[in-house]
């Protein structure tokens, strides 16, 4: 399982964990040590002492020589009783301490005798509980020191990895212009690193390269057959024909003028920077409607289909000539294959515009699929690839317009364009 933590973040757990496993263990260790040579130094020490008192002053009939810390009690002397609360202990070393006292406890069993060495250690527990704070104390701030030098360490350690992250996120507005990131950085794994995205990152580079002469390329090549056929046209309608032939020229001469229009929108497009230039805009959303309302009233006229052009409102929003038509006539050409009967109508707002039809309109889990490439819907029809639709949401996505789309409550559907 991937940790969904930032890497600083993970360093400064894992090094202060470490620490704080290596000092608890040796805290421990300190504790278990003070408590082992307690145990045996004092053991020895009692033990030499009631030695001592057995065998130089009991044994002489004389009275215990003690200390005013050290006292004795013996199972059967007189005025030597065991009190109540030393009773049960084992033989050897004992260590007795109350809320108020403390001490340490040697006994000593010999036949139908028991002897008890009892010395007050109250000190000696309290410099011992001192040194246990101490320990503990030390402990917490190792940890705490863990913490602050983890945080340290991982912030210098992964500064360049943190900087070529940066770098790489900025990269897209730099694409073409970015110098290479590699040198930047010394030989180590983030300089692979660096220098896989340099080289990723060119390859990218190249193909978008590409793909833009491509479209550049063929744009521009196909201006020159386009006028040729725009003119024979030209010059065939000039000729005696028939109705039903020059209804043909006129619909080449149509088919021309639409593919010139395609064709300086894909140039535009591949031309394109990124930022939309406001001083493109050459004209206005008005008169874009009336031009393609001259061009598309005569086909749905054809079809029998009654075609509105409503101005609701106009502005004087200066538009890119170019890409709004495409956009319009997309939309209306859509509108003109998937509308069997009724009436497909055009609306101007100040800043936005709509296509609404009379069709069969879009099932509305397909409604958003419908704007990416190559995606029919089942009203599909002709020859179409499923492109007009990817075109218009990239000229809108170039142009920072919103295109919408929504089924009408009558049936049949709505594609709104907003231009700002
Ligand atoms: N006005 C509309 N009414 C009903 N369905 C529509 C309408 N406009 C688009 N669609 C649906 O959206 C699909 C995608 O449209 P798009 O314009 O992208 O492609 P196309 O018209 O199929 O082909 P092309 O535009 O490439 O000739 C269409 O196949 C159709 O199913
Ligand atoms: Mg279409």
């Amino acid at each position: 399982m991937t940790s969904k933590q930032p890497l600083v973040r993970r360093i400064v757990i894992a090094f202060t964990l470490m620490t704080l496993v290596v000092s608890g263990g040796f805290s421990l260790g300190i504790v278990a040590i003070v408590h082992f040579i307690e145990e045996h130094l004092v053991t020895q020490e009692m033990n030499e002492e009631l030695e001592n008192i057995l065998q130089k002053d009991l044994a002489q009939g004389l009275a215990p020589r003690l200390d005013d810390k050290t006292r004795l009690f013996a199972s059967h002397m007189p005025g030597y009783e065991i009190p109540k609360s030393f009773i049960g202990l084992d033989e050897g070393f004992n260590e007795v301490v109350t809320d108020t006292e403390a001490y340490y406890v040697y006994i000593r069993d010999l036949p139908q005798q028991r002897y008890l060495l009892v010395q007050e250690q109250a000190e000696f527990e309290a410099r011992e509980n001192a040194l246990f704070m101490t320990v503990f104390a030390g402990f917490l701030l190792s940890g705490l020191a863990a913490w602050l030098l983890g945080w340290l360490m991982a912030r210098t350690i992964i500064a360049p990895l943190v900087r070529l992250a940066q770098q790489v996120r900025h990269r897209d507005q730099l694409l073409t212009l970015a110098p290479n990131l590699a040198p930047e950085y010394p030989a180590d794994e983030v300089g692979h690193l660096a220098a896989a995205f340099d080289e990723t990152l060119g390859q990218l580079r190249n193909s978008l390269e590409r793909e833009r002469f491509f479209t550049s390329d063929v744009s521009h090549e196909l201006r020159t057959p386009l006028m040729v056929v725009a003119s024979s046209a030209e010059l065939l309608e000039t000729s005696a024909l028939d109705e039903r032939q020059r209804r043909q020229v006129n619909r080449i001469k149509r088919a021309t003028a639409e593919i010139n229009d395609l064709v300086e929108t894909f140039l535009l497009l591949a031309r394109a920077n990124t930022q939309p230039n406001p001083l493109d805009g050459n004209t206005t959303l008005e008169q874009v409607a009336r031009e393609q309302a001259e061009r598309w009233a005569p086909r749905f006229a054809e079809k029998g289909l009654t075609f509105d052009l409503n101005i609701e409102a106009n502005s004087a929003t200066a538009l890119h000539a170019g890409f709004i038509s495409t956009v319009m006539s997309n939309l209306l050409r859509n509108a003109l294959h998937y509308t069997d009967s009724g009436v497909v109508r055009l609306l101007i707002n100040a800043n936005s515009f709509r296509v609404e039809d009379t069709g069969q309109g879009v099932p509305s889990a397909q409604q958003h699929e419908i704007f990416e490439p190559f995606v029919r819907g089942t009203e599909a029809r002709g020859e179409g690839l499923g492109l007009g639709l990817s075109l218009v949401k990239r000229i809108c996505a170039h142009q920072r317009w919103q295109v919408s789309m929504y089924s009408l409550p009558a049936g049949g559907s709505c594609f709104e364009v907003t231009v700002i």
